[in-house]
């Protein structure tokens, strides 16, 4: 029988994510600015076609966007704004946003899912947690019901990531015909962990996701923890047959990063950052993140500074190239940690730096060409998180490196799964351990160096994200 609610002209396949492909600014005379993003999940949709009948379902982020939204009359966004893309994108309430995303999912489930509370003191799992809860319960049913509208009877819905762990359960509950998957992007945590959050959240959270047909990781052990959990949480028995656990490793965009990093704009910022390391031959130590507090950058700085220490040969003849961006500035942690990354870089400038030497050069202003500019000049490519449901530049540098590059990984990293062979792997937390992890990496004879990017290339690009994408919706049959 067909569902009551399903649209008769509705999408085939639908894509559900808090950040979609496009956002707004709202510039002071009033008009509006679309810029469009990148990453996985544009290149992953891009690869079923425009004629596929996809919807993809995305929050509001912040003022222009929701103008967006209202000049659009609530529905789809223009498609000159997303490249033909057709993006419905949700208007949810401020307030209840802010408390869904940098409330619950940025600041709990985040700093589960990649163990960062300092537990002596945090969370403080109190009323006032309960009461953004509830906004992300609401967050989630906007989503779900957005979703039941959009999609035709028996359609695909890809729903992704923490923002959105409840929605598989509540569009099961209005749409039984459709076929469901959840993606997580995050590590899952382990469940001594997990279970720091109180039985009745984390029971609700792991129902949420098995509401899904198909719940899916970056890695195995992602995967794994999530079924300890389930086990933990709701009994031995669960998950039933009734959700299957997938597991389909996002690589790196082999095609698009090859080109795009030799277009002149990239060419412009090499010689310009080539300037600022300076001296014939000095090598580089690259590293380019957002400032996130599991990627582990003042810890990096740290073993920089070590490695200056205990290998005094290395002084002038290396630069650490670190480019830092700006996330999540709304919340406090977040604004002190990029503070602590400026001061450490600085701090190590001040002791260590000559008349002609800058050993840290530290950007914090994002600049993609710039970023592909440093992957091409990286001899050595430190990727030290503390944990990581992939780390995708980890993939990406050994790609567009020139001359071929050492990768210095964390075991912590998903990466660690498909590239750990070919790199020189440490424990994040080890400082000294990284210092020498560094060293070896600086002093590996250029061959070595050259047949073990060559793996990691090949070895980051066996999924593409286009390929990555069909995976998830052929799981559902579609
Ligand atoms: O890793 C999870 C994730 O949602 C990624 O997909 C994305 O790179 C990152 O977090 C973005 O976070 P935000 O949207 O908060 O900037």
């Amino acid at each position: 029988m067909a569902s009551p609610m399903a649209s008769t002209d509705g999408a085939e396949v639908l894509v559900a994510s808090n950040r979609g492909p496009v956002s707004y600014d709202l510039r002071e005379d009033g008009s509006l600015h679309a810029r469009r993003g990148g990453g996985g999940l544009v290149s992953g949709l891009s690869a079923i076609g425009p004629d596929a009948n996809a919807v993809w379902v995305c929050a509001a982020l912040g003022d222009g966007d929701r103008e967006a939204v209202r000049r659009a009359g609530g529905g789809r966004l223009p498609a000159e704004d997303t490249g033909g893309q057709q993006v419905r994108m949700l208007d949810i309430d401020a307030d209840v946003f802010s408390d869904a995303y940098n409330g619950i999912a940025n600041s709990v489930l985040w700093f589960v899912h990649h163990m960062l509370y300092q537990t002596p003191l945090e969370p403080v799992l109190d009323a006032e947690f309960r009461r953004q809860w509830a906004s992300y319960q609401a967050y989630n049913r906007a989503f779900a019901e957005a979703l039941a509208q959009e999609a035709a009877e028996g359609a695909v819905v890809v729903i992704q990531d923490y923002h959105l762990a409840l929605a598989p359960r509540m569009l099961r509950r209005l749409r039984p015909d459709l076929r469901i998957g959840h993606f997580s992007h995050t590590p899952w945590a382990p469940p001594d962990y997990f279970r720091l959050l109180p039985d009745d959240i984390a029971a609700e959270l792991l129902s949420g996701i098995l509401g899904a047909d198909h719940a899916a990781f970056l890695t195995r052990r992602w995967a794994d923890a999530f079924v300890a959990c389930c086990h933990a949480v709701l009994g031995p028995g669960i998950p039933s047959g009734e959700t299957r656990i997938g597991v389909h490793g996002l690589g790196a965009d082999a095609d698009f990063l090859r080109k795009r990093s030799h277009e002149p704009d990239v060419d412009e910022r090499m010689r310009a950052l080539r300037e600022e390391i300076g001296g014939e031959g000095r090598r580089t130590i690259v590293r380019v993140d957002r400032t996130e507090l599991s990627k582990n950058i003042v810890r990096g700085l740290l073993a920089y500074r070590q490695l200056l220490d205990d290998h005094p040969e290395w002084r002038e003849r290396v630069v650490h190239v670190a480019f830092a961006y700006p996330s999540r500035q709304d919340l406090a942690v977040y604004r002190d940690y990029t503070a602590e990354v400026r001061r450490v870089a600085d701090e190590i400038n001040a002791a260590y730096g000559t008349a002609g030497w800058t050993p840290v050069v530290l950007h914090v202003k994002d600049d993609f060409a710039r970023s592909l500019a440093a992957y091409r000049l990286a001899d050595v490519a430190l990727v030290n998180p503390i944990r990581d449901g992939m780390n995708l530049v980890a993939k990406e540098i050994p790609v567009v490196s020139d001359e071929g590059c050492v990768l210095v990984l964390s075991r912590e990293a998903g990466a660690y799964e498909e590239l750990g062979e070919d790199a020189v792997v440490v424990n994040p937390y080890d400082i000294g351990g990284t210092a020498e992890a560094l060293a070896l990496a600086l002093a590996m004879p250029a061959e070595e160096r050259a047949e073990r990017c060559k793996r990691l290339a090949a070895a980051a690009t066996a999924l593409s994200p286009a390929a990555w994408f069909l995976e998830q919706v052929e799981a559902l049959g579609g």
